[in-house]
């Protein structure tokens, strides 16, 4: 095919000169000729321009935003010599050059910005040999939130004044308040955040698409907010916003039968900001001025489900237009100011991600309607319905069957159950607003006989945080797959908000453990940068609650003021999670705030014994639900509980050495260096054998497992004989699963790395129970928490604890990644 040869593109480069300290430097402009060949179809572009770990750059907090670029095109061994840099801001542009190859975290080289205050910022980059350049980028526009308390102008906390009991489930309140604007509309922004959570409207119109919004944080310290684009939802004239509210994790139900964790109400604060075509700046805070009322959503809770009686909408139609009478609301007061900062978000909102058809309707054995969705999922039903006044239907939500009814045991005490009482006047279209489940299968109760339930009356909606998808994986075997495709299901199901061990029972809490395990997977699955970011800032906050430092069991920590005692590998993650987090983005920066938490937990937190390592009374997880540990006693497992906390003492030390030198400290570096060596050797008297041969005290793949991958022999001899151990445990256990949460990560990287790969190829395949692929041949759609969380005859694990979307097991998936996929990380962010 003929093609039209291009005419070289003029542009303006700079004169390069490399800054000492990574920042662009303001660029002396010329002319100059694109280089690239236009007969060549070789090219390569920048694909997208971001700011610190934002998905979105809008209300962001940081006022001098470090800028990152990633390329796209097919231009081989293409590297980076130099940049340019322009940004837009109040009218002004300026041109920022710099001769280097970093394109991760570049310093914002301007002035910090204002609250906000917004900026466009657009790159290019040259090739390093005088290989071709790319093309600007597009513009990025990014800005800043409100960055002072005092930006807030005159907003507080509001709720409703009436009676009330605070230790009932609250009731979902609605908010109102109209207001006029004299003149055009050039912009307007909504800051908001709820106490509970919020679903905001303007003139009848909703706000953005977050559901589930602010998320969950530790609220004491930190308080999320979110920043909206309202220009196209305000007119000139009369207006009005309102605001649902429901309890969420602020002050409804969570772990332990506890409720208001962090408050006894259900409110917002709120500021509206507009800007004129006249250049006028109107702000509408929430305040007492504004009108509150109950309404059909009538109860909505996160582990017990929601209730929405249709008969009510008519009295509140309309309620967040102009036009609507509120004269017979409640007033609002103010409340005290929030007990955490306000702050925006660290990582993308939770949104409606998919949907999922029906697969099939069928009676239960006892004659229930039931549905099943095909796929293991969190979110919640969509019904479209039609039938008489008062007609209740009610959804009961399970992950699985049992005697061909719906397995509710494994809940434990969430009762899991939406209810939608009928208006009876036409057809309506209906969701939950303020709960969330984990199910594939739903029991419908009471749906109205004349118009029939069938496969388009009803849909799942996945909700998850909405992080950037990067990574994928298919290979010729259909099993492995399927487990990869659970893998996923168990990220997106557990990554809501926070990370969680599980996304159904009454638990759902960011277990620390869990994330340890299974940061390195997630990173790779999807962009978790920001995700983490907010988190390790909460558990920052939580350690210093308490003088001793101890990384509580999860964070955000329930009830507030716990005082769990910290455990190895779950309280460790401050340390290898922050690391991770390192290898996956390259943020030195971020590195650096979060090394004080585990210098913190490593320093002060952890209790020792005479010889440093773990203190011996100390409570553990140990090697948590490894497959022979019984049913009731998920943490008996089979290697001694202060072996593996030893262990991963030394790997965590030597990580700490990594980060010092990673941040240039190179006396802290050689400190914790040699600590870890001594540490090492602590371990090799206390657990391996002192007739030379370094037996080690428990013979489990777990145990050779994290002694091989943590380097913890230092006699090559010895660590030949443990690999011929570890070899020979796993071909006697017929190359079964032997490991809990502690050695799962480690058992793939320590085979491979004393060349046994295939047998753990063999592991990977093995499809009898305890293997990775017996979920799948048992029809599993996600991961479970127990090797056996499904027994073969089909039976459901008796334990207490039994989940069957737990991401902990999907760790290898880190190693499916590395070793089939072949791609891991080999210098920092992927360089
Ligand atoms: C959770 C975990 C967690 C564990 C702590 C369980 O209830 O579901 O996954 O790590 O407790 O041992």
């Amino acid at each position: 095919m003929y093609r039209h040869a291009r005419a070289p593109r003029i542009y303006t480069s700079a004169i390069y000169r490399k800054s000492t300290d990574g920042s662009p430097i303001p660029a002396e402009t010329k002319t100059v000729q694109e280089t690239k060949n236009p007969n060549t179809t070789m090219s390569v572009s920048i694909s997208q321009v971001s700011f610190e770990h934002h998905r979105d750059p809008l209300g962001i907090g940081e006022p001098k935003p470090r800028i990152s670029w990633r390329f796209s095109g097919n231009a081989a061994n293409w590297e980076q010599g130099s940049y340019d840099l322009q940004i837009t801001r109040g009218g002004r542009q300026s041109t920022y050059s710099n001769a280097s190859s970093e394109s991760l975290f570049i310093p914002w080289p301007e002035d910090a910005l204002g609250s906000a205050e917004q900026a466009h910022v657009r790159a290019r980059a040259h090739g390093l040999h005088g290989e071709s350049s790319t093309p600007w980028s597009d513009w990025v526009a990014v800005e800043t939130g409100l960055l002072n308390p005092e930006d807030w102008t005159g907003a507080v906390p509001i709720a409703a004044k009436r009676a009330y009991d605070i230790n009932s489930p609250k009731r979902p309140m609605y908010f109102r308040k109209a207001f006029s604007v004299d003149t055009d509309i050039k912009s307007a922004r909504l800051y908001i955040t709820g106490l509970g959570i919020y679903e905001a409207e303007i003139n009848g119109n909703r706000v953005g698409d977050a559901v589930l919004a602010p998320g969950w944080q530790s609220f004491n310290y930190r308080h999320v907010y979110d920043t909206y684009d309202v220009t196209d939802l305000i007119k000139s004239g009369d207006n009005a916003i309102g605001v649902i509210v429901g309890e969420g994790w602020y002050s409804g139900r969570l772990a332990w039968d506890g409720r208001n964790y962090w408050g006894d109400n259900v409110g917002l604060q709120s500021l509206l900001t507009i800007v004129t075509r006249d250049g006028e700046k109107l702000s509408f805070p929430s305040d007492d001025s504004w009108a509150a009322s109950t309404g059909p959503v009538v109860g909505s809770e996160i582990y017990d489900g929601e209730t929405y009686d249709s008969r009510l909408e008519a009295d509140i139609k309309g309620w967040s237009t102009a036009s609507f009478d509120d004269g017979a609301w409640f007033p609002v007061k103010k409340l005290p100011p929030l007990k955490g900062a306000l702050m925006s978000p660290d990582g993308p909102p939770v949104r409606k991600l998919e949907e999922r058809k029906v697969e099939k309707i069928f009676k239960s054995a006892s004659g229930k309607t039931l549905i099943d969705f095909g796929q293991n999922l969190v979110g919640w039903l969509h019904l479209s319905v039609q039938g008489p006044a008062g007609t209740n239907i009610t959804m009961h939500h399970a992950e699985v069957l049992e005697n061909g009814e719906l397995a509710l045991a494994p809940l434990r005490a969430a009762k899991a159950t939406d209810t939608l009482i009928l208006h009876g006047k036409g057809h309506q279209e209906w969701e939950p607003r303020f709960t969330f489940h984990g199910f594939r299968y739903a029991q419908i109760d009471g749906w109205p006989e004349d118009a029939p339930l069938t496969e388009d009356s009803i849909k799942a909606i996945v909700v998850h945080s909405d992080m950037e998808q990067t990574g994928w994986f298919s290979c010729s075997h259909a099993l492995l797959n399927k487990f990869h495709e659970n893998v996923r299901w168990s990220t997106k199901g557990n990554f809501l908000s926070i990370s969680t061990d599980c996304p159904q029972r009454d638990e759902r809490l960011g277990w620390t453990g869990d994330a340890h395990a299974f940061g390195p997977t997630a990173n790779f699955l999807y962009n978790t940068g920001g995700f983490w970011r907010g988190w390790h800032r909460d558990m920052w906050s939580e350690m210093q609650r308490r003088d001793s430092m101890i990384v509580p069991f999860f964070v955000p920590t329930v009830p507030p003021d716990s005082q769990d005692p910290g455990a190895a590998v779950w309280s460790d993650v401050s340390v290898g999670g922050p690391w991770n987090l390192f290898r996956f983005y390259g943020d030195r920066q971020m590195l650096e705030e979060q090394f004080q938490q585990g210098r913190a937990w490593i320093d002060k937190g952890l209790p020792r014994n005479e010889v440093q390592l773990w203190d011996r009374g100390a409570f553990q997880f140990g090697d948590w639900l490894d497959p022979k540990a019984p049913a009731e006693d998920p943490g008996g497992a089979t290697t001694a509980k202060p072996l593996v906390a030893d262990a991963y003492l030394v790997r965590m030390t030597e990580i700490l050495a990594n980060v010092s030198r990673v941040i240039g400290d190179s006396s802290l570096a050689a400190e914790y260096s040699k600590q870890h060596e001594s540490l090492r050797t602590e371990f090799q008297k206390a657990w391996m054998s002192a007739d030379g041969r370094g037996t080690l005290a428990n013979k489990t793949q777990t145990a050779y497992a994290l002694a091989l991958h943590f380097g913890l022999y230092t006699d090559a001899n010895q660590r030949e004989l443990a690999a011929e151990t570890l070899r020979q445990i796993v071909a006697d256990n017929n190359h079964l699963v032997g490991t809990g949460f502690a050695g799962t990560p480690a058992l793939g990287p320590a085979l491979q790395g004393i060349g046994a790969a295939e047998d753990f190829y063999s592991m990977l395949l093995q499809t009898k129970v305890p293997s990775w692929l017996y979920q799948v041949v048992m029809n599993g759609t996600t991961t479970w928490e127990r090797w056996d969380s499904m027994l073969p005859d089909g039976r459901v694990n008796t334990g207490s604890m039994t989940s069957f979307n737990h991401y902990a097991f999907g760790a290898v998936a880190d190693w499916i990644h590395a070793t089939i996929g072949g791609l891991a990380p080999a210098e920092p962010g992927w360089k």
